[in-house]
């Protein structure tokens, strides 16, 4: 039995260092990246391959992330602290059709995208040290035809030429009639690094099918001015940010309005068929929100 009720004092402010564990891991890898360049005899590499070290920092802490996190807890009758990641097997059982699966990194939730009302799942996942992960995870998990992974960034000058480059025909109605391509979009820890989201969302809105949905479980700014929020999770959130927070975490950023986004993407279009959309944990750094946001069918 799971609660969202705000857990006691000492434990509110013990989990405002929840994101250190996570930051202290980012940089070591960075850290140890950058010493592995240097010693290769790439002394100007920090430097001159910020962007290359940063890539390949990010895949190996995602990585040993993925690898060293707990599984959900065991199902009990005392009233627990909701975990985010329960959030995610029910939200996820409801894909279906052609799938856009944004940031796949290594596919932790590939397991829950084995339903057969799912034709065919594309992965866009900029982050190539991942790939070989992901890879193995498709094939693991019997989704080895299924699964295709785009070297991309989700923003949809890069992941329509990527979708092409599958040669499957997925964007062919979409190029000869501007229809729709995806019956679901899933958005799973990934909103929080997509640059300009606010116009990525739009574009990718109009890359939902009539009827589509967009399958949210994301890390939101602090709702401090809400009842829900808390000033100092919002603080905390800001002062992450200036420690390197989104340098070191692949340009991950804590304070994001994921939500109006989301929200605004179906704006010029007369707005969402409907959206569901709950707020998790606003006493914390890492605040969330989940649900589902569906497209009018016309
Ligand atoms: C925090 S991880 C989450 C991975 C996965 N969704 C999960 O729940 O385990 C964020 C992922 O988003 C990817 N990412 C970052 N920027 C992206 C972009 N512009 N388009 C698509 N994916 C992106 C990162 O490479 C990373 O794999």
């Amino acid at each position: 039995m799971s609660s969202d009720a705000p857990p006691p004092l000492h434990e509110r402010v013990l989990g405002l260092f929840e994101p250190t564990l996570l930051l202290v891991m980012a940089i070591s890898h960075y850290i140890q990246v950058c010493i592995e360049a240097i010693k290769r005899g790439e002394i100007l590499a920090p430097i001159t391959q910020t962007a290359k070290l940063r890539d390949e920092a990010f895949a190996r802490f995602w990585i040993a992330f993925t690898t060293s996190r707990p599984g959900p807890p065991p199902p009990t009758n005392e009233p627990t602290q909701i975990q985010p990641s329960s959030l995610i097997p029910p939200l996820l059982k409801t894909a279906s059709g052609i799938v856009l699966d944004i940031g796949p990194g290594t596919g932790s939730q590939m397991p829950l995208l084995k339903s057969p009302a799912i034709r065919a799942i594309y992965g866009a996942e900029p982050c190539t040290g991942l790939h070989k992960a992901l890879h193995s995870k498709a094939v693991a998990e019997g989704l080895g035809t299924k699964y295709h992974i785009l070297p991309c960034s989700v923003a949809p000058s890069e992941l329509l030429p990527a979708l092409d480059a599958t040669d499957t025909g997925v964007t062919d109605s979409h190029k000869a009639n501007g229809d729709g391509i995806f019956d679901t979009i899933i958005c799973v820890r990934v909103l929080c690094s997509v640059p300009e989201l606010d116009r990525t969302m739009r574009e990718l809105y109009a890359l939902l099918r009539p009827g589509g949905k967009v399958l949210v479980m994301e890390h939101v700014v602090n709702p401090w001015r809400t009842a829900k929020g808390s000033m100092a999770a919002r603080i905390a959130q800001g002062v992450y940010q200036i420690l390197g927070w989104s340098f070191f975490i692949g340009d991950c950023c804590l304070d994001r309005d994921v939500e109006g986004a989301l929200r605004g993407a179906a704006d010029g279009d007369g707005g969402w068929e409907s959206v569901a959309i709950e707020r998790w944990m606003g006493w914390s750094a890492l605040p969330h929100i989940s649900g589902v946001l569906i497209k009018k069918s016309k």
